[in-house]
């Protein structure tokens, strides 16, 4: 079982599409392992961000993540990671394919919806940073 972090970033909780985002996830057989609502601390944004800070749009990120609240969740399956990142769609929401979150509901880099761990290191760290009471 591989487990993933994933963020229905500020955008998404606005636009009260979390319950359509989830049974995404869901309908594809993902489980979920734990789930909070937070508005996020800048440090916490900072930390989750880290191997973007020398980035020129890194003020963007932290700024974005840290407008409102966020619905942070675990989610368990078979290669949940690469999974996950299919179904949310290409970062780029110009690129992403129509049927993914990203091609279904996002146009712009800087609202792209959610977020989801790149690899199963990624994970472990996000997951610990975001649910450090999990496990
Ligand atoms: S990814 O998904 O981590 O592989 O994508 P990456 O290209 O490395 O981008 C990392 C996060 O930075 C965001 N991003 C941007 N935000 C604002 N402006 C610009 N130009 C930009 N380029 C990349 C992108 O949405 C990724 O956010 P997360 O939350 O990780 O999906």
């Amino acid at each position: 079982m591989e487990e993933t972090l994933v963020l229905i970033k500020p955008d998404g909780v606005k636009r009260q599409i979390c319950g359509e985002i989830l049974t995404r996830y869901e309908r594809k057989g993902l489980i979920i392992k734990a789930m909070k609502l937070l508005q996020t601390p800048k440090e916490l944004a900072q930390e989750h961000y880290a191997e973007h800070k020398d980035k020129p749009f890194f003020g963007e990120l932290v700024d974005f993540i840290t407008s409102g609240p966020v619905l942070a969740f675990v989610l368990a399956g078979k290669n949940a990671v690469t999974s996950v990142r299919t179904i949310n769609g290409a970062t780029n929401p110009v690129d992403a394919t129509p049927g993914s979150i990203r091609g279904d509901y996002a146009l712009t880099m800087d609202s792209n919806v959610v977020h989801a761990s790149d690899s199963v290191d990624s994970a472990a760290r996000e997951i610990h940073l975001w649910f450090p009471e999990y496990k």
